[in-house]
């Protein structure tokens, strides 16, 4: 299920010490070494009077790393003993940030900027030249390295259930860098050069390389902990951090649950009563069932609107968690309100099982262009569980599962469904629907290339796309809008590929962003 990304800590539009923070993207440490403490306390007070953000001490949250007279080597070895996982930082000369300084916001970087380091791989002991941000390379679904991203996608998971994103985006991130290979690795030296991989993701990698499992994936994810955290946030409206108070309360599964008295919203109440349904694979087939019948809702209260499937069945991907679909309509103004109506045309017919709509909340004039690293986007939309009846599918696309005679009632099914293996096809109820998580998001026309670029994903990609702009160009980038902050002023596109081209990246096809 979606779990919003927490926010950065430190990374709000005020900072702890109360100054404004005009570039949430970059979070900058001034290394002290051959600078001096006196010149260096100066300059920090100096950056966040102008709106940036210095941090004293240096964590993962730093992005951009300055010094004074220090080669790219020393300000390296220091790094790498913060052990801190982010391997990503920029380490900048002081004078990118006397010129952000001014320019009155962060410069785009030059090679003049960077420290220049010295190569200590050489160019031809490398065996692949893989770009550092995912969005600067291309990802399909055939991934050769399953083995090593699967171990490390595992740690992920671990570390998001456990509230530690800088951890999960370390791991995913190296994972991504896999995905891109174009061969299956077989020795750790071929991973020389490669962009992205922590020392911690190294260790996993080598043990899977050369054991074929990694201890520690293995004891996490057999521990009692991950696998009740997995149950409990596989409940739609369940996060991370009720499902980890409920573990400390002694709740382990879902029978538990049921019976612990605990006073369930609407949406968890809906993600209990559907649960095995919810937690099967939504396939390609059934997203286009569904389409069919939205799109005609959606043409029913809206004549001329337009509808897309986005998501991961727009990368490409057979089967998904959720079916999610973008709407919108030429004639700017006409889409507003499309939710709710839509939302009773699908009720009036009986095919939603739970349904909450959010308005439209942005304001371009009051919410300005910064979107801290979230994904959170405040488009008009429709969080649901559709009722899918079998017979919207075309006989040969029946799931296998649906000759079940089993007849049990919501909690005998839970019980049943826990004492069995997960993927038990007989333990489907039989019936002639099924439940499916749906996503209705609408957008303004002017916004629509980027709510599409913003809701095709993957995750990742989004985040490395959010990255590369805040910290390479400058520029904020959300699924509704792209500012320049060196312009000072929105750059519109009508297409995915203007933003990629805004950008100064290659367009990469949603097939190739599954990373
Ligand atoms: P999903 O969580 O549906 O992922 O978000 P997915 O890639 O389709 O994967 P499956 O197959 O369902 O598991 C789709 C995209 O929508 C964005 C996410 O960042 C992702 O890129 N999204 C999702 C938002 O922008 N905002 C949200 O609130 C939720
Ligand atoms: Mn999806």
């Amino acid at each position: 299920m979606m779990v919003p990304l927490k926010r950065r800590k430190v990374c709000g539009p005020v900072s702890d010490r109360g100054t404004t923070v005009k570039f949430p993207y970059v979070v900058i440490f001034l290394v002290e070494r051959k600078m001096g403490a006196s010149r260096r306390a100066f300059l920090s007070r100096l950056g966040r009077k102008n709106g940036f953000q210095v941090e004293d001490d240096f964590s993962d949250c730093v992005t951009h790393v300055i010094s004074e007279n220090n080669s790219a080597d020393d300000v390296r070895t220091w790094l790498d003993l913060q052990q801190k996982g982010n391997v990503t930082v920029e380490l900048l000369d002081i004078c990118w940030y006397t010129e952000s300084m001014e320019a009155g916001c962060p410069v785009e970087i030059l090679a003049k900027h960077k420290l220049q380091e010295v190569q200590k791989v050489k160019e031809e002991s490398v065996e692949f030249l893989i770009p550092s941000y995912a969005c600067q390379r291309r990802t399909s679904l055939d991934n050769h390295n399953t083995n090593l991203t699967d171990a490390l996608s595992h740690l992920a998971e671990n570390a998001e259930l456990n509230n530690e994103d800088g951890r999960a985006v370390a791991f995913r991130r190296a994972a991504a860098v896999l995905k891109a290979l174009p061969v299956k690795v077989t020795s750790i030296t071929q991973l020389r050069g490669l962009p992205c991989l922590g020392e911690h993701s190294q260790r996993v990698i080598k043990d899977v390389i050369e054991n074929g499992v990694s201890s520690e994936v293995e004891s996490t994810i057999h521990s009692e902990r991950f696998k009740a955290l997995k149950l409990l946030t596989g409940i739609f409206g369940v996060g991370a951090k009720t499902a980890d108070r409920w573990f400390k309360e002694g709740i382990q599964n879902l029978t538990q649950l049921a019976n612990s008295g605990h006073d369930l919203n609407r949406a968890q109440q809906a993600g209990l009563e559907h649960y095995y349904d919810l937690n099967q694979p939504v396939t390609k087939a059934e997203a286009e069932a569904i389409g069919d019948i939205v799109k005609k809702a959606v043409l029913d209260v809206l004549p001329g609107s337009e509808i897309i499937l986005t998501g991961g069945f727009r990368r490409g991907k057979i089967t998904g968690h959720d079916v999610d679909f973008l709407i919108t309509h030429p004639d700017e103004g006409k889409e507003v309100g499309l939710v709710s109506k839509v939302v009773s045309w699908l009720t009036a017919r009986g095919l939603l099982l739970y349904q909450k709509n959010t308005r439209n909340s942005y304001l371009e004039s009051e919410d300005g262009p910064a979107q801290p690293p979230s994904n959170m986007d405040r488009f008009e939309r429709c969080f649901s569980i559709f009722k899918l009846e079998k017979k919207e599918m075309h006989s040969k696309h029946l799931h296998p599962g649906t000759q079940s005679s089993d007849q049990k009632t919501s909690i005998e099914h839970l019980q049943y469904f826990q004492a069995n293996d997960l993927s038990n096809s007989q333990m489907r109820p039989n019936r002639n629907w099924r439940a499916v998580r749906v996503d209705l998001v609408v957008s303004p026309i002017s916004q629509f290339a980027f709510a599409v670029l913003g809701w095709t994903g993957s995750k990742l990609f989004e985040r490395e796309l959010r990255r590369w702009a805040g910290q390479v160009k400058s520029m904020s980038l959300s699924s509704h809008a792209l500012y320049d902050n060196k312009q000072c002023k929105y750059l519109r596109a009508t297409s995915e590929e203007e933003i990629f081209t805004h950008l100064g990246l290659e367009f990469i096809p949603p097939s190739e962003r599954n990373a």
